[in-house]
């Protein structure tokens, strides 16, 4: 069973950790491999919003893939202004003509209006901190975000992970990805695999256990 949820703690949490200058759990230094092997198989094209996106690596690796015959754009996000700044001072703007660095919460639904309408969203490690209501108000701004038959990547903690965390991520099951991601709400989930999420190596010994999810706006 789940234990009952307050996102509050770590949502606070993450404009903390930003500018407290400790390590960061999710600081890697590099792309969530995950992330890094999509890009290697030349899955990411167009419009690519990354949700959450912290430090950009994913962000970066994504647009790195661009090539003339098939050109990506990505639109990197965060709450955290800090976060936005940190991932600006990591990339050599004129190295990443097509991405785009943008200050924004995922959650509010009425700030969203210029964003426009993407290929892919990727969430890496951001879904799986939410409540309950808020995955429902996320699921809606997914909608709002993709194009018809655009692709939602989602890296997320898998109810295969034994630790249990007193605040943080909750476990997400295949149960659930089901049941929000049904064909009678608008979607068809492609595949859901085991994966890894690699953390610093101090927390959880560098790797927790995950979910990839690629599923379809139809
Ligand atoms: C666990 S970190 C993952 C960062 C990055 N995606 C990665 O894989 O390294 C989650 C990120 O989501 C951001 N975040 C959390 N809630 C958010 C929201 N409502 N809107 C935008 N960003 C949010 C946090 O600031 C944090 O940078």
């Amino acid at each position: 069973m789940q234990r009952a949820h307050s996102e509050a703690p770590l949502q606070q949490e993450y404009f903390d950790r930003y500018s407290s200058g400790a390590p960061i759990n999710w600081d890697i230094g590099r792309p969530q491999s995950a992330v890094e092997r999509l890009v290697q198989s030349g899955f990411f094209w167009g419009r690519v919003l990354d949700v959450g996106c912290g430090f950009g690596d994913n962000a970066r690796c994504i647009a790195q893939q661009s090539q003339p015959k098939s050109p990506i754009h990505v639109v990197a996000t965060d709450f955290v202004p800090k976060a936005i700044e940190m991932a600006k001072e990591r990339t050599n703007q004129s190295d990443f003509p097509n991405l785009t660095y943008m200050v924004l919460d995922a959650l509010k639904e009425d700030e969203q209006d210029d964003l426009g309408q993407f290929d892919f969203v990727l969430d890496s490690c951001l879904f799986h901190g939410l409540s309950d209501e808020n995955r429902q108000i996320y699921i809606r701004q997914l909608r709002r975000w993709l194009k018809p038959q655009g692709i939602h990547v989602q890296l997320a903690w898998s109810e295969k992970e034994t630790l249990d965390r007193p605040r943080g991520p909750r476990k997400i099951t295949k149960a659930e990805l089901q049941q929000w991601f049904s064909v009678d709400n608008g979607w068809q989930i492609q595949t859901i695999t085991d994966e890894i999420i690699d953390n610093i190596p101090a927390l959880m010994g560098g790797r927790s256990i995950a979910y990839l999810s690629i599923i379809q706006k139809l």
